[in-house]
């Protein structure tokens, strides 16, 4: 089951279930959008002890509000200071981070983080769990943010440094640009985060929103020669890690890419 407020548009039920069918486990999983409301939030973990539910997927605004409610917190989740799977073992909630593996796996695929300069946009939610996986993955990390402050919070928590979005000629010397914030996102397409004159060939720049397919901001990136990775690829990752947490089962990425692709080209 998948909670969040508005949660109607996530493709979560989607490559969730689809997974359920092909590795024939349809029988036994079934899989839920719930529009849960803050104010409901205990109720809902109640009744999730009460069901017997076996896993929950936390979307915008329970990620760090959910915490609270649950019986632990998995080493990891609490460094990023969010949440966004909770498996029921036997009556225990335990709380996971699956986004920060979905920042990471793209990179992986294509290139090495180590010592490379890293420019994060946004110190939301998403920012904290990419800000978390880059540095792992042990990249020199900048943080931009409209809001100064929270980039200066969350940059001492990652050994950052934090910018605001008056001072970002320096991003045109970064190897990697991030964005996390939601510029961009569905119905507002025509929007970018970051003035194109800022990207190089020589960059990789990731946008995690996946709707649309391809926003503004890598549009413009790819224009200028830049390697792209779409936010489809986060997507993606950080939902077969947790479909993993949930079923203890490797989903097929390829036949799951071309399910999720399919819907949001068709949106
Ligand atoms: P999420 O969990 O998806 O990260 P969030 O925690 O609400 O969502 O964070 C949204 C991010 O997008 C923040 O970094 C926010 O900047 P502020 O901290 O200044 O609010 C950023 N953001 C949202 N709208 C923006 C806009 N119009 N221009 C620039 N940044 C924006």
């Amino acid at each position: 089951m998948v909670i969040g407020d508005p949660v109607e548009h996530s493709l979560s039920p989607l490559m969730h279930n689809a997974g359920y069918k092909v590795l024939r486990i349809d029988d036994k999983y079934v899989y839920v959008a719930c529009n849960v409301k803050t104010g409901k939030l205990e109720d809902f973990i109640n009744g999730v002890r009460a069901m017997g539910i076996r896993g929950i997927s936390c979307t915008i605004p329970h990620k760090i509000k959910v915490m609270k409610y649950l019986d632990e917190i998995d080493e990891t989740a609490n460094k990023i200071g969010a949440v966004n799977t909770i498996v029921n073992e036997n009556g225990m909630l335990k709380g996971y981070n699956t986004d920060w593996i979905g920042i990471v796996i793209p990179f992986r695929k294509i290139t090495s983080l180590k010592n490379k300069k890293v420019a994060l946009l946004g110190a939301g939610g998403a920012a904290r769990a990419a800000a978390y996986g880059v540095v792992k993955g042990g990249a020199k990390l900048t943080i931009y943010n409209r809001t100064i402050e929270k980039a200066q919070v969350l940059a001492k928590g990652f050994g950052a440094s934090a910018c605001s979005f008056e001072e970002t000629k320096d991003i045109k010397t970064m190897d990697i640009i991030i964005n996390a914030t939601s510029t961009g996102l569905n119905p507002n397409i025509f929007d970018s985060p970051l003035d194109k004159e800022l990207f190089t060939e020589k960059q990789i720049v990731f946008d995690i929103i996946y709707s649309p397919y391809e926003t503004k901001f890598l549009k413009e990136a790819k224009q200028k020669g830049a390697k792209i990775i779409h936010g489809l690829e986060m997507f993606l990752q950080q939902g077969i890690a947790q479909f993993k947490l949930f079923t203890g089962l490797d989903v097929p990425e390829v036949q799951m890419r071309n399910i999720l692709l399919k819907q949001i080209l068709s949106d």
